[in-house]
C-alpha cells in the first residue's frame, strides 16, 4: 500500500502520510490536516479515530482476536496468573521466575491503605454505591502518597503503578466492608492477588475463613479477562486526564468514574439485573421483541460491542469460568444461567442480532458467576476496576513514556449561535 493517501478540496488537494501498524488497520495520519487545509475531522465517538499510538494490547473485531504484548488472552487465561499478566502490560515481557518473585514480592507490599482512609471512609454513607467510594477513595489516594505522584521521576512512576496494583483490591474490599457493615479485613500477604480479594471481602474476625481454590482461580481469571482492552471509554479517559500532567491516582480515579457508566463496566451489573427480571425462559421473547424495538430504548445488556463484531473472546472463557463456578457450589441448575444461555442461544439465531453482528460481551456472563462466587450486583463493577487498573496504569505509563506525547485537546464542529451583541434586559424578549 502507498504511504500516503490524498484528500481532494475542489481545485486543492493535500497529501496525508500512512502510518503502518505491526498488525491491524493502517492509518491515515491527520495531525497536519488543519494546519495544511483549514480543515477538522469530525468523527464523534472516535469510530475511526486512533487516539495513540500503543504497544499494549490489540484487537481485532472482526475476528474475535485479543492480545496482550502479543500473547493471545485465551493462552494467558489458561496458562497465567493476574500478578504475571501484570507484569507483562506493565514491562512488555513476561517474567522470569526471578523478576516475577521480585514483582510479587513489591505488590504484596504495599497492599495495606493509609490507615487514616479508615476514617475518610466512613465519612461516606452506608448506602453510598461501592462505585461513588471508589471514585472518591481511589482520588484521595494522591493525598496519601506525596512520594508518588512526580510523574516526571520514573522510579516515582513506577512506585505509583505498584501501589495502584496492589491497594485498588484493599480499597475495593473496604467499600464492600462498609457497605454491609462488617470491619475491614487486613490484606494478608501470604496468599495470593485472588485470594487475598477473596479473603479481605469475605473473612470476618469471629471465624476463620476457608479459601476455596476453584473460586480462587476463577476470582483471578475473571481479573485476567478485565486486565486491559486497549483505548476503551476508561482507558482513553485515563490518557487524557493523564495527558495534562494530572498525577496517576487522579487519572485512576477519572478511569473508575467513567468506568461506572451502563454502556461500559456497568454492563455486568446491568445484565444481571435484565437476567433477574426477565426471571423466566418463557419471557425471553417479549425482551427480545423489546430489544429490536426502534421505539423502545431497551437494550440486551451483555450483547454487542463497539470494537468485537464477532464473539468477544473473553465472553467464551468468563462462559466456561461460569460452568467451573456453579458446578463447583453445586448450583448447575442456577435458572438465571438457564436464562441466559437460552437468551444467547435465541439471540443468536435472530436475524436482527445477526445483521447488526450483536454477540455476547465480557459482560454477559461475569454476573452470574460474581453472584455465585457472593457479591452483590453493586459490587460488579468495583471488580472491574479492580482488574482494569493495571491496563490504566501501563497506558498511562507508556503515554507519559511517549516523546510524541502533547495535552490532549479534540476540536469541535460548532453549530451554536454566531457571534451577536450583547442585550442588555430591556431588549430581550
Ligand atoms: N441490544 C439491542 N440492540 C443493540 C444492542 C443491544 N445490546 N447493541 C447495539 N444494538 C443496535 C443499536 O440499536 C444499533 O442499531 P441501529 O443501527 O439500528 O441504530 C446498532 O446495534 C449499533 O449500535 P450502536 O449503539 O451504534 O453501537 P456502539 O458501538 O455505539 O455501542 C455498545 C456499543 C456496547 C455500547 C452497545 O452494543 C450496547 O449498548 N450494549 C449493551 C451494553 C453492554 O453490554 N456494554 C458492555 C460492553 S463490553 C464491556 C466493556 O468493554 O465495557
Amino acid at each position: 500500500m502507498s504511504d500516503a493517501a490524498k484528500l481532494v478540496l475542489g481545485e486543492k488537494d493535500a497529501e496525508l502520510g500512512i502510518r503502518h501498524g505491526t498488525i491491524g488497520p493502517d492509518v491515515v495520519d491527520i495531525a497536519a490536516l488543519y494546519r495544511d487545509t483549514g480543515l477538522f475531522t469530525y468523527d464523534p465517538g472516535f469510530t475511526s479515530t486512533a487516539s495513540c499510538e500503543s504497544k499494549i494490547t490489540y484487537i481485532d473485531g472482526d475476528e474475535g482476536v485479543l492480545l496482550h504484548r502479543g500473547y493471545p488472552i485465551e493462552q494467558l487465561a489458561e496458562k497465567g496468573d493476574f500478578l504475571e499478566i501484570c507484569y507483562l502490560l506493565l514491562y512488555g515481557e513476561l517474567p522470569t521466575q526471578q523478576e516475577r518473585d521480585d514483582f510479587i514480592y513489591r505488590v504484596t507490599r504495599h497492599t495495606m491503605v493509609h490507615e487514616q482512609m479508615t476514617k475518610f471512609f466512613s465519612g461516606f454513607r452506608r448506602d453510598a454505591h461501592p462505585m461513588a467510594v471508589m471514585v472518591g477513595s481511589v482520588g484521595a489516594l494522591s493525598a496519601f502518597y506525596h512520594d508518588s505522584t512526580d510523574i516526571t521521576d520514573p522510579h516515582q512512576r513506577m512506585v505509583a503503578s505498584i501501589r495502584m496494583v496492589a491497594k485498588i483490591p484493599t480499597l475495593a474490599a473496604m467499600a464492600y466492608k462498609y457497605h454491609i457493615g462488617q470491619p475491614f479485613v487486613y490484606p494478608r500477604n501470604d496468599l495470593s492477588y485472588a485470594e487475598n480479594f477473596l479473603h479481605m471481602c469475605f473473612a470476618v474476625p469471629c471465624e476463620p475463613y476457608q479459601i476455596n481454590p476453584v473460586l480462587a482461580k476463577a476470582m483471578d481469571r475473571i481479573f485476567i479477562l478485565h486486565a486491559d482492552h486497549e483505548q476503551n471509554a476508561s482507558t482513553s479517559t485515563v490518557r487524557l486526564a493523564g495527558s495534562s500532567g494530572a498525577n496517576p491516582f487522579a487519572c485512576i480515579a477519572a478511569g473508575v468514574a467513567c468506568l461506572w457508566g451502563p454502556a461500559h463496566g456497568g454492563a455486568n451489573e446491568a445484565a444481571l439485573n435484565m437476567l433477574t427480571e426477565i426471571g423466566t425462559k418463557d419471557r425471553i421473547p417479549e425482551f427480545i421483541a423489546r430489544a429490536k424495538d426502534k421505539n423502545d430504548p431497551f437494550r440486551l445488556m451483555g450483547f454487542g460491542h463497539r470494537v468485537y463484531k464477532n464473539y468477544d473472546p473473553r465472553a467464551k472463557i468468563m462462559q466456561q469460568t461460569c460452568h467451573e463456578v456453579l458446578d463447583e457450589l453445586g448450583l448447575k441448575d442456577d435458572p438465571l444461567l438457564e436464562v441466559a444461555m437460552e437468551l444467547e442461544h435465541i439471540a443468536l439465531n435472530d436475524p436482527y442480532f445477526i445483521e447488526k453482528k450483536l454477540y455476547p460481551n465480557v459482560d454477559f456472563y461475569s454476573g452470574i458467576t460474581l453472584k455465585a462466587l457472593g457479591f452483590p450486583t453493586t459490587m460488579f463493577t468495583v471488580l472491574f476496576a479492580v482488574a482494569r487498573t493495571v491496563g490504566w496504569i501501563a497506558q498511562w505509563k507508556e503515554m507519559i513514556e511517549d516523546p510524541q506525547q502533547r495535552i490532549g485537546r479534540p476540536r469541535q464542529l460548532y453549530t451554536g449561535a454566531p457571534q451577536r451583541d450583547y442585550l442588555s434586559l430591556d431588549d430581550r424578549s
